[in-house]
């Protein structure tokens, strides 16, 4: 799929923004806080309806104004879709002009996939960025799941507000029913989707940095969804005193993690700094054709400030994968290289809120 406009209103410095966009690459190039990457939240934000850098979408609209909205126009193999997201006194969203009711249905309807500084660091942070990792990915493949997932973080506050007042068994007993019923599911789908990126991965990984990557699900184990719900209610069951203790749920696919090791050495605590960006961006390359064998279509691919942190190997890598499909890029600067093997690309310059087009290769 292809975003072929954008249109940014009242968003973050942006008053009025009116975009095209070319198929290829787009570079967005600007100094330091002029509104680059306020340009890829507001995509960002249509297409899976939050910001990557806050969950408060108050701080998106522009300071002093009471409203705002992005538009994107989305051009697919089976024809054209809009997401316009409306904050106001509340954030709404339509799909073609229609409202929608649950935030659920907007999944999937523009598949991006997002790579920042922030996301280079996924191998080497804690669970919770590479869970997030599998997530947001997840949500733009199946609505049903990030229904599932909704369902699930619910339960989870509603059994953790319990523990705070010396609950009985018996109550606890309930909400860990419900949590292992949703929790299995989640568990399943999870270890479908890194067994199908697996084999991607593995291929571009060999590619960008000549090891053999691994990756494994840490979670609770089962094979069927009966076998994984009663494994989650007996790990609940044992770890119950303990969560009554500390008030928090111990045990739970918000724990789970997902382990990455290259020639058989775990990149999370032994990796160099070099071994884990090289597997951060394997893994997000492996997730735009694992969504583009999943739905058909390549989604569109977001990079902001990344070319400037890669060296220049991984770089050339990087650009050559991004020639098969759209990608939305930001940096404060062109590098002369980078525009020899980048390919097809619009160039727009972005000062302070506005965004001019400076030419088309
Ligand atoms: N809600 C807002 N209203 C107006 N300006 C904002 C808002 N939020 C952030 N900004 C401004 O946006 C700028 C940062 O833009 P950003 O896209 O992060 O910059 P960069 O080009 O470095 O990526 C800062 O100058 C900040 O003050
Ligand atoms: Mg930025």
């Amino acid at each position: 799929m292809v975003i072929d406009e954008v249109k940014l209103y009242n968003y973050r410095n942006y008053g009025e923004l009116n975009l095209k966009l070319g198929e290829h690459a787009n570079i967005f190039i600007g100094k330091n806080a002029q509104g680059k990457t306020n340009l890829l939240e507001g995509i960002y934000l249509s297409s899976v309806g939050r910001s990557a850098r806050t969950p408060r979408w108050q701080e998106l609209i522009k300071w002093g104004e009471k409203e705002g909205s992005t538009f994107v126009s989305i051009r697919k193999a089976f024809g054209q879709d809009s997401v316009r997201v409306k904050l106001s006194d509340a954030k709404r969203v339509e799909i073609n002009g229609l409202p929608i009711s649950k935030i659920g249905e907007m999944m999937g309807v523009l598949k991006t996939v997002y790579f920042s500084p922030d996301e280079l660091k996924i191998v080497k942070d804690g669970p919770g960025e590479r869970r997030r990792f599998m997530d947001i990915a997840l949500c733009q493949l199946s609505t049903t799941y990030f229904y599932v997932l909704t369902r699930y973080n619910t339960i989870l506050s509603h059994r953790n507000k319990l523990l705070k007042n010396s609950p009985s068994d018996e109550a606890i007993e309930i909400w860990d029913y419900q949590l292992a019923k949703e929790g299995a599911k989640i568990v399943r789908t999870r270890r479908a989707f890194i067994s199908r990126l697996l084999p991607l991965a593995k291929e571009i990984h060999l590619d960008v940095a000549g090891e053999d990557l691994d990756i494994v699900y840490e979670g609770l184990d089962g094979t069927t969804t009966a076998e994984c719900e009663n494994v989650f209610l007996e790990a609940l069951a044992r770890s119950r005193e303990r969560d009554k203790a500390f008030a928090v749920t111990h045990q739970g696919v918000h724990r789970d993690d997902i382990k990455i090791s290259a020639d058989g050495i775990d990149l999370r605590s032994f990796g160099s700094q070099g071994q884990q960006r090289s597997a951060a961006l394997s893994l997000k390359l492996a997730e735009m054709e694992l969504l583009k064998e999943e739905s058909g279509e390549y989604p569109v691919l977001l990079l902001d400030d990344v070319l400037s942190e890669l060296d220049s190997s991984r770089q050339t890598k990087l650009l050559e994968h991004i020639k098969s499909y759209q990608t939305i890029i930001t940096g404060t600067s062109l590098a002369e290289d980078v525009r020899e093997q980048i390919g097809k690309f619009d160039e727009f310059l972005v000062n302070s809120g506005t965004v001019k087009r400076i030419g088309a290769e």
